[in-house]
This record gives C-alpha cells, structure tokens and sequence, in this order.
C-alpha cells in the first residue's frame, strides 16, 4: 500500500467517528505531495499516521488546522523525522486492567504479575485503581475505570499483587516526565479523559515503580519468571502486543509462555491470538462493527473486549 493510500485508509478507517482532527489530517496528507515525499525517505515502519500526528503534538505543533499541520512538519521536518525515527508507537491503557480484573481476581491469590509489552507498565497496577461496572464499585483511589461488563460475574474485591515485573523492547520510565509526556501525546486530541486517566495511573506507578526490563517477550520472558516469588501464582500477560510482533515469533513466545508455571492471560485482536497446540473452535459473532479483541486464559477465549477496556462482552 503506498503511503497515501495508508494515510486515507486510516482517515477512512480508524479515525472517522472517533477522531475529527486526525481524520482531517490523515487526509490532507494523503493528498500532499511534498509531506509524502519526506515521509517516503523514511523505513516503512516509521511512516505511520500515529506516529507523526503524535511526534507533532509531542513537539508542540497544531492538529487541529491540516494547512497548519502541513506547514509545520514540513517546516520543522528535521525535528519531527528524528522524533519519528527514535520514538514508537507505546499507548499504555491502563483502562485495559478493567477487562484483565474478573480473570485475575479468579485466580488462587496473590499473584506475581509478568507483563509482556509493557510500555511504562501501567496496567501492572489492577490492585490499585477502582472500577466503575454499571453500578458495581470495587477498589479505590484514582483513576476509575469504566467498563460496561456484559456476561460475567464480578469479583467482590481487587487481587493481591506481591509482585509485578514488565518486560519491552522499548520500557517507558513513567518517573520520566518526557517520557510521560509521549504517552500523552500518543492518546488522540479529543481524548481527555484518557489523558486525565493517563496522568492519574502514571501518578500510581511512579509513587512505586515496576521492575520493567528491556527485552523481547519470548527470548527474554523464562529469566524474568525466574524472578518470580514462589508461594504466588505467576501470571504471565500481555494486551494490544501481538500486532506489533511477526507471526512465527507470536508462536514461539506462545510455546514459551505454555512452557511456565501459572496462567497466561491474553486480551488481543483474534487474528493475532496464537493458540500453538490448542483447538480452535469458532468465536462468537463479535458485539458490533468495533475492532474487538478477544481475552483468553490460558489459550481458551472468554470475551470480546474493546480496544481500551472500556467494555467486554463474556461468551455464554
Ligand atoms: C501498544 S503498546 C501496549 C502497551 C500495554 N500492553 C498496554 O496495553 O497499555 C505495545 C508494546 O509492546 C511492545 N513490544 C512490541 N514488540 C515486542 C517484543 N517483541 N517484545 C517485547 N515488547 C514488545 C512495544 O514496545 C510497546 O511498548
């Protein structure tokens, strides 16, 4: 696909109905010889719509006009290829642990948390936000997450972490404003409660900070649940990871992981879910038109979840 048609089909596909400025912005770039050209001077990878409308905010450029945005990466183009070049894209969600929660409080307590594509290691703290389901409250403190739950009974309390570790290619440092300040910008303009909630998890983590290590989650994952505390079930975890990691090594990370101690919880899109070994009878019809993803535990699917945790749907 030619980097013109990427940019439309993310404005067609990804950001209508939830994103105006970005829609306005991937289709002005499509259609802008000259920001196409610079973009096409860098590795395929990098030439993504996220990531550029990210590295501009980031570096305080306009969104909201596409004539503006435009003259700006164009003219700033030397900043915003080196940010293009060195960042990724990393959303951390801590939203997502709402959609983790019933499957972790399920299991025997307390649990040791292993997290697999990290990113700052926000959802590694399910233990200390609180969860809004309808009217079932549970937990305490900032933030509050938001899940219409569908199908499922609800745990009656938050799990017991002893012990919580991540592991990326790329860990972010949430006591690093900088690096706060990227995942800021990589949540989209016209999402302010995600940043508000951004700042109050980052706010969690920092006051006690995960071991993250940088690594690759099949290579570098049996060293890591080594350091795992015996008398805790282990978990290992990973949300909204498996897209960004090629076929053959989403298998051999799944034949690692089946190859530990305790669980393994997944909650990614279902052409991206490996499941080496284990039947693969059909998933129910997904709730609606929305990009679902499945969660499973332990290589059986259980719900369809959306994309931020902010809803799940459990299969009768
Ligand atoms: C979209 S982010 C999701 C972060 C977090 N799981 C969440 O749901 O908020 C995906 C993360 O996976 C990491 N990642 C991608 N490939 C990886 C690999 N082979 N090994 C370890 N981490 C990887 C990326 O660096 C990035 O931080």
């Amino acid at each position: 696909m030619t980097t013109a048609a990427n940019y439309a089909e993310f404005a067609a596909r990804e950001a209508h109905g939830v994103s105006p400025a970005y829609e306005r912005l991937a289709l002005a770039v499509s259609r802008d010889r000259e920001t196409l050209e610079l973009l096409g001077a860098l590795p395929p990878a990098k030439r993504q719509p996220n990531l550029l409308f990210a590295v501009v905010r980031f570096l305080g450029g306009p969104v909201e006009d596409p004539a503006a945005f435009l003259d700006y990466t164009v003219g700033n183009w030397p900043a915003v290829q080196a940010e293009m070049r060195t960042r990724a894209t990393q959303t951390n969600e801590a939203g997502r642990c709402a959609v983790l929660l019933p499957v972790l409080a399920a299991l025997p307590q307390p649990l040791a948390l292993l997290e697999v594509g990290a990113s700052a290691g926000l959802c590694l703290y399910p233990d200390r936000y609180a969860y809004r389901y309808g009217d079932h409250l549970l937990g305490s403190g900032e933030p509050v997450l938001d899940c219409a739950a569908t199908g499922v009974t609800l745990p009656a309390r938050v799990p017991e972490v002893v012990w919580r570790a991540g592991l990326d290619l790329n860990p972010l440092d949430v006591t690093d404003p900088a690096d706060v300040a990227w995942l800021a910008a990589l949540i989209w303009p016209e999402h302010e409660r995600r940043r508000a909630r951004l700042r109050a998890a980052a706010a969690v983590a920092a006051a006690e900070p995960p071991l993250l290590v940088r690594g690759d989650l099949a290579d570098d994952l049996p060293e890591l649940a080594a350091k795992a505390p015996a008398g805790a079930t282990l978990v290992v975890f990973h949300t909204s990871v498996l897209y960004q990691v090629p076929a053959p090594r989403r298998e051999a990370f799944a034949e690692v992981v089946r190859g530990l101690p305790g669980h393994w919880i997944a909650n990614e899109t279902p052409d991206v879910l490996p499941r080496p070994g284990l039947p693969r009878p059909g998933l129910p019809e997904p709730p609606g038109a929305a990009l679902y993803n499945v969660l499973a535990l332990d290589g059986t699917p259980l719900a369809w979840t959306l994309s931020h945790g902010q809803a799940m749907v459990w299969f009768a």
